[in-house]
């Protein structure tokens, strides 16, 4: 089988820890890297519970730690008071602790090289074919793509998780990765490499159930066990903060981003369109500006969006990777 080459870019995180554990399981996909950055919580925090995730599944993948701060979001004020995050501020906070308790602390260190580092070396030797799957804030790809530009030509795809066009989940209309840092995320999504954007659109219409985490229990694998946790955690911190179409439905959105790269047929609703970001400081920052109407006549349709997902196959594919993981 022809593996597809991916980096991850994660913010760990109860759902990025689904996502990396889904990327590491799925025979699919050759991990070469996994890149950490400010965005749950502190990189520390975050390259912390990576590593954790990458010796909970006894992986040898490499971590770089990215950067520690957005570009420039928090050197104004009214913008982003608690950099890096430490507040209450962020939408999610009751679904993400510090540290992810349901795994022991990480033993080992991040590579010595910086992820930014890493991604302008890796993809400037690369073929053009390695996809980024990025379910974070945009920091490290946007600072490696200021620093050589050339990459962009080098990247076969970039999958995001990121951005709304329906409901936001930090501020009406801005989703919580791209308000973190959209200066990062405009240079990226304007860097013209293919981009798909996974917003909440999609991400809620493709939640995990209770009866899934029940599921997951069932497969017995040490990956599933705590995907379970994860979830249920998940559906239970929704339930109460940003409830979903059903009470025991949650939504683990960075696995989607994974699923989409093993398969994009569980994206649904996918539309080539013109994607701006609002940094204007006002309610409209992070705002991802989805031009559905092509209103814009000049603009570069920079991005295929989704705006719905196969809720079913995303749960059965995560199943799927998981059973293969060790048993419990
Ligand atoms: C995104 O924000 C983070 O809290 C999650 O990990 C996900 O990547 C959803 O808005
Ligand atoms: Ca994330």
């Amino acid at each position: 089988m022809d593996r597809r080459k991916v980096i991850l870019d994660v913010d760990t995180g109860s759902d990025d820890a689904v996502a990396i554990m889904t990327a590491l399981l799925s025979p699919e996909l050759e991990v070469l890297g996994i890149c950490t950055v400010n965005g749950n919580r502190a990189v520390s925090f975050t390259t912390e519970n990576t590593l954790r995730v990458k010796e909970f599944l006894n992986s040898s993948v490499p971590v770089y730690k990215g950067c520690a701060m957005p570009l420039v979001s928090s050197l104004q004020p009214g913008r982003r008071k608690h950099m890096p995050y430490t507040g209450p501020d962020n939408p999610e906070e009751n679904v993400h602790s510090d540290y992810l308790d349901n795994m022991p602390p990480a033993k080992t260190a991040p590579e010595r090289v910086n992820a930014v580092t890493f991604l302008i070396d890796t993809l400037m030797a690369s073929d053009g074919d390695i996809s980024l799957i990025l379910v974070g804030p945009l920091t490290n790809l946007a600072v490696a793509l200021r620093i050589e530009p050339a990459i962009a030509g080098k990247i076969k795809e970039l999958i995001i998780m990121g951005g709304a066009y329906e409901f936001g989940n930090v501020e009406p209309f801005s989703e919580f990765n791209i308000w973190i840092d959209p200066e990062a995320a405009k240079i990226v999504l304007d860097c013209g490499a293919p981009v798909t954007l996974i917003p909440l659109d999609a991400t809620h219409r493709a939640c995990f159930s209770e009866q899934d985490c029940a599921d997951l229990d069932a497969i017995g694998t040490k990956a599933s066990i705590a995907a379970a946790e994860f979830a249920r955690h998940r559906i239970k911190g929704y339930r109460q903060f940003q409830p979903m179409a059903r009470p025991d439905w949650g939504p683990v959105h960075d696995v989607l981003a994974v699923a989409a790269a093993i398969d994009p047929t569980v994206l649904k609703d996918v539309r080539q369109l013109y994607v701006d970001v609002d940094f204007a400081g006002g309610r409209a920052d992070g705002m991802t500006v989805i031009d559905v109407d092509g209103r814009d006549k000049k603009a570069k349709k920079n991005c295929m969006v989704a705006f719905n997902a196969d809720r079913e196959k995303l749960v059965a594919m995560v199943k799927a990777a998981l059973a293969r993981g060790e048993k419990a």
